[in-house]
């Protein structure tokens, strides 16, 4: 990845910043300057990001936290406030949960399970940091998922929750405009290399075909949702707020909803 952005002397916190995309976007701002906090469930994924982090460079933080928890929420953003001494530039909230189930499988409790994770957490998340966040400033990103506008087979607990993540973003573009803090998700695509698309397409085959069904013809990289949190927070995007933006070559606007249901009849003959 080419130093294309500068953020130092900036502070990035990415809640479920441990693994995958969001490990990727925390690498990222750490290679671009930025001192950084990560926060997830379990303290070995947490210390293993830290010590990644600090290999690349930065001065990197970590916390231990479940989402689903608000007064745990609540301490951790004091934790990496008292680390960083400042005022949080960048927030990142990414921790999500998926499993494939159609709705004829899932519990009461694994759709609440994903509506807890995804929806419930973002709440918290946004909720718990309002007081330590840049004012004005800050830029805050929810990431999304093309489940949030593309009905999908065996995704109507990660649809309905990422569709409400995308409406707190929304909301919070409105409601803390006048704090000069701007809230923008960002949805990816199939990003090669990651839980979610082990858990959608955990085969060679179905990852051939996702690749495939993508209008640019590959997968997406961590370093592509990177590159877009970026650009996002950015001063030169300092007039974004809302916004819902695909990082997926295209596939939201053809190919996601064909490939789902070719792997929806395949993860029913694999169950
Ligand atoms: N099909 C149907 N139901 C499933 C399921 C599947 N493949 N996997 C889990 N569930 C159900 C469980 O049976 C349980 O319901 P029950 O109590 O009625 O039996 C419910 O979901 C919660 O499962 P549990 O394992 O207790 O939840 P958890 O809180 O420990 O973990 C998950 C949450 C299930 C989302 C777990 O997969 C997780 O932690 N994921 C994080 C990583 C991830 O998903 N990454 C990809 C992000 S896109
Ligand atoms: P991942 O590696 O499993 O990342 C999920 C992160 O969230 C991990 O750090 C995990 O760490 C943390 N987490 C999970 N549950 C949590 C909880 N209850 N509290 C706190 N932290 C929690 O998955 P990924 O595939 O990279 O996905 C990352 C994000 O991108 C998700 O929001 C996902 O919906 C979105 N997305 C992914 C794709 C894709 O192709 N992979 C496509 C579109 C959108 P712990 O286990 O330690 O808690």
């Amino acid at each position: 990845m080419s130093a294309t952005f500068d953020f130092s002397n900036k502070h990035v916190f990415v809640v479920g910043g441990t693994s995958g995309i969001n490990l990727g976007v925390a690498a990222g701002f750490a290679r671009w300057g930025a001192k950084v906090a990560v926060a997830s469930r379990k303290q070995e994924k947490v210390d293993a990001a830290v010590a990644y982090l600090q290999s690349l460079g930065a001065d990197a933080f970590g916390t231990v936290f479940d989402v689903r928890h608000a007064e745990e929420v609540e301490a951790g953003f004091a934790k990496v406030s008292a680390f960083f001494d400042a005022e949080i530039d960048v927030l990142i909230s990414g921790a999500a949960g998926n499993f494939p189930a159609r709705v004829n499988q899932m519990s009461a409790n694994a759709i609440r399970s994903v509506l807890e994770i995804d929806l419930l957490g973002t709440f918290h998340v946004m909720k718990a940091s309002h007081g330590y966040l840049k004012k004005p400033g800050a830029s805050v990103i929810n990431i999304s998922a093309p489940q949030a506008f593309l009905p999908m087979s065996h995704q109507a607990h990660v649809c309905s929750a990422k569709a409400g993540v995308d409406m707190v973003t929304r909301t919070l573009a409105i409601e803390w405009g006048k704090d000069g803090i701007r809230v923008n998700s960002i949805v990816p695509g199939p990003i090669e290399g990651t839980e979610g698309m082990d858990r959608l397409a955990p085969t060679a085959e179905m990852k051939e075909g996702v690749r495939r069904s993508v209008p640019l013809g590959r997968q997406g990289t961590v370093d592509d949702i990177a590159n877009a949190a970026a650009m996002l927070s950015a001063p030169q995007s300092s007039y974004i707020s809302g916004a819902i933006l695909p990082v997926d070559g295209g596939w939201s606007q053809g190919g996601a909803t064909s490939i789902m249901a070719n792997l929806s009849s395949m993860l029913d003959k694999m169950s």
